[in-house]
């Protein structure tokens, strides 16, 4: 898996060949330790190139080994012997060279990038750290800051930036391995001393401490309880303090403990889950036909508020030409204001130009004739999306993809007012549509194959993490939302504070606790939907019946904080108190405890301490519970699609895995018990009855995640 060559006389070449990126699996590691061996034995060999077959240097390490059981020669004394040889080595990188790709080309003496090359140690993304050397030899090559910021972060520079940085000391156009070769016989007796990265002392500004603090605390701050960035500035800090080997040694025991922990192993499973549910096909059967994506060039996106306007320019920004349609004229003005300013902004961040020559404004409908895909953005209101469809159907060409951005309106109500209802499929982005990764890709019962495709290699080109849900109420994400959300009042009702609740959810890892997000949205949205259900109104008692309409037991205490003009951060004023109306810093309101007693004592409750481990266990185990439901319906893929869509669209902590993988490690048995638990004490409450899957499952051993699907009872998905 490493292959050896003698040429221009003097110069090894080994190159890694393990495609498709020469991850460094035990086979390729056995390669480079045999193939360097030879070459600084070999006396007619005087110095070193390695490279990657295929115009990749390396990916890095075999994730896929991480599981097993070391085997083959270990990466730290691998990289320690080409770097202590007596022969230089130069890395010619081309591709990428990332983690302990990057590793072993700091080993090296000498580095030269192709231009297009990319570099970088992303092993924080996965709950560790470069435990080969790189945290050690990086602040030596680059200095503190810089490799404290890569090595904390995670993130790849180009060849140009690593130049710059002094990762690499020669970037080419043309061949690395070429311009490496030759460059490796111009280097042959020159001193190598000062070129062996751990022989040198990290250099060291005199604010050094202060530069190593407020790393620390930026971390702490921005990594929500992920342990990994804080591992990577305990180690970048013994590359300061300690000398090479007590570096290394830190850098070993530091790896150790991340390796071992829930983190990484949830950080690595949400690496193959993004993977897996980008991966979606058909299964045979019913639902087997052409399955392969059509063309999109021409868009179009009906209705420019908030939505509209964000699926815009994220369409724009993937170079689709796109007719926007908006048929009230102060809101186009609007519109197309914001969505320029936003193509602007991107292309100054990006050094380019906007493609505002993509754009096509209009209030006509029929100007729809040319595009390939519509997405409807209109109000959230079945009969104006029902009329928009029936006037696409007959404008638009045949062929046409109509796809509705509903956050949970009923996919075939509307695809059954076309004449194609095959061509008809969901597209739920989330807000900001342009910036949050998520999209629901929502399937009705006769979304036709081809137009999944559609609508799933649209999302990518989009840039988006696209999940493929069914046609139920609230789809995946929203769906489990609402018993979380009525969790959450429920806590308040019993004597709990938003920022009580918030401080649970937050700690947890959450960037926002569900009381601020609420705020943030503004609270008047959900109050107009649940006055037009009739659900509310300020003496509804606790017990009243009209609460639980539709199933669900309702509080009427977010109406009552809308009743007071308290509508969020919009206002000023929602769960919290806002410096201004529309600002963002949020104080516990005195206001807010007076209404949350008063309702206590109207309705004779009396007020609990409630601590931070109840609230976790309520509002969580409630949407897990849902989640299982879900599964259940078969109106999720698996259990990864759903912990994707909690990821990607509602702030769920990475480093816990999403919910359902977040479930299995707290264990079902003890889910399913908390849940029996909760039922008991709040039996009005449908949504803590467990779910019949998370007891088959518990009854069945509690079987791991990827075997989840052999328990559904009904194996059929509405996918
Ligand atoms: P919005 O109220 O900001 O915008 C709707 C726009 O549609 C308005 O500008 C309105 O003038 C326009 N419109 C109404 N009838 C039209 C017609 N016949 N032809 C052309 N334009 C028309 O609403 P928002 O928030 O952008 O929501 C749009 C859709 O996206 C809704 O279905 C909503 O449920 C969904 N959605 C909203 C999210 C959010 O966070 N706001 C998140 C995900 C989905």
């Amino acid at each position: 898996m490493a292959r050896y060559a003698q040429v221009q006389g003097s110069v090894a070449l080994i190159t890694l060949t393990n495609p498709p990126v020469n991850a460094l699996s035990a086979a390729v590691r056995l390669g480079i330790t045999e193939a360097v061996t030879r070459a600084l034995r070999d006396p007619k060999v005087k110095s070193v190139v390695i490279c990657g077959e295929n115009g990749v240097f390396c990916g890095g390490a075999d994730i896929r080994e991480f599981a097993k059981p070391m085997t083959g020669p270990p990466l730290v004394p691998m990289i320690s012997a080409i770097e202590e040889g007596d022969k230089p080595v130069v890395a010619a990188i081309e591709g990428v060279a990332f983690g302990g790709g990057l590793e072993l080309a700091l080993g090296c003496h000498y580095r030269i990038a192709h231009s297009k090359a990319r570099v970088g140690l992303p092993e924080v993304t996965l709950g560790l750290l470069p435990a080969a050397g790189g945290t050690q030899r990086l602040p030596r090559l680059i200095g503190l800051a810089p490799a404290l910021e890569l090595i904390t972060t995670g993130r790849h520079v180009t060849a140009q930036e690593a130049l710059k940085l002094g990762i690499v000391d020669k970037v080419t156009d043309q061949s690395a391995q070429d311009l490496a070769i030759q460059f490796a016989q111009e280097v042959i007796g020159q001193p190598l001393l000062p070129r062996k990265l751990s022989t040198q002392l990290t250099p060291c500004p005199p604010d050094v401490d202060t530069i190593l603090d407020e790393a620390m605390a930026r971390v702490k701050q921005r990594a929500r309880g992920a342990m990994a960035p804080v591992a990577c500035v305990q180690a970048v800090r013994a590359a300061v303090n300690l000398p090479y080997q007590a570096g290394m040694q830190k850098e070993q025991e530091l790896m150790a403990f991340l390796f071992r922990s829930s983190q990484a192993r949830a950080l690595q499973y949400c690496f193959f889950a993004q993977r897996a549910v980008g991966k979606w096909s058909l299964s045979s059967g019913a639902h087997s036909g052409n399955s392969k994506p059509r063309p999109v060039t021409k868009a179009a996106v009906i209705g420019l508020g908030t939505m509209g306007r964000g699926i815009t320019v994220a369409l724009v920004k993937a170079g689709l030409s796109v007719v926007a349609v908006e048929t009230n004229k102060k809101q186009l003005e609007m519109g197309k204001q914001m969505v320029s300013a936003m193509l602007k902004h991107d292309a100054q961040k990006m050094n380019a130009v906007p493609r505002l020559d993509l754009l096509h404004y209009t209030t006509d409908l029929s100007e729809l004739k040319n595009t390939d895909l519509i997405i409807e953005a209109v109000f959230e209101d079945m009969a104006l999306k029902k009329e928009v469809f029936k006037k696409l159907s007959s404008v638009c060409k045949p062929d046409a993809v109509l796809c509705t951005n509903t956050s949970g309106l009923d996919v075939d109500e509307l695809a059954s007012v076309t004449k194609r209802p095959e061509l008809v499929v969901g597209m739920h982005f989330f807000a900001p549509a342009h910036v949050m990764k998520l999209l629901e890709v929502v399937r009705g019962s006769r979304s036709s194959p081809e137009v999944m495709a559609t609508a799933m290699h649209l999302g990518k080109r989009l840039g988006k993490v696209s999940v493929v849900v069914g046609n139920c109420s609230g789809f995946v994400g929203n769906r489990m939302l609402r018993p979380y959300l009525d969790q959450a009042n429920f806590l308040l009702e019993e004597g709990a504070t938003p920022e009580l609740v918030d401080g649970a959810l937050e700690e947890f890892g959450f960037p926002m606790g569900v009381f601020k997000v609420s705020d943030l949205s503004g609270l008047d949205v959900g109050w107009r939907i649940r006055k037009e259900a009739g659900l509310t109104g300020p003496n509804v008692d606790p017990k009243d019946p009209l609460r639980r309409r539709q199933g669900r037991r309702y509080s009427p205490l977010p109406d009552l904080v809308c009743e007071q003009g308290r509508l969020g951060q919009k206002s000023g004023r929602g769960w919290y108190l806002y410096d201004k109306p529309g600002g963002r810093v949020a104080t516990p309101d005195p206001d807010i405890h007076k209404l949350l007693e008063d309702y206590r004592v109207r309705h004779g409750i009396r007020p609990r301490q409630i601590g931070s481990q109840e609230v976790l266990e309520r509002c969580l185990f409630a949407l897990i519970n849902e989640g299982f439901r879900v599964l259940e319906d078969g109106m999720a893929m698996g259990p990864e699609g759903i912990d994707m869509i909690y990821v990607f669209g509602y702030g769920w902590p990475r480093h816990r895995g999403g919910p359902m993988f977040y479930a299995a490690m707290v264990g079902l048995p003890r889910v399913l018990e908390r849940l029996e638990y909760y039922q008991q004490v709040h039996p009005d409450v449908p949504h803590l009855q467990p779910s019949s899957l998370l007891r088959r499952l518990v009854v069945n051993g509690s079987p791991p995640l990827d075997k989840w699907r052999d328990f559904l009872q009904r194996p059929h998905s509405q996918l």
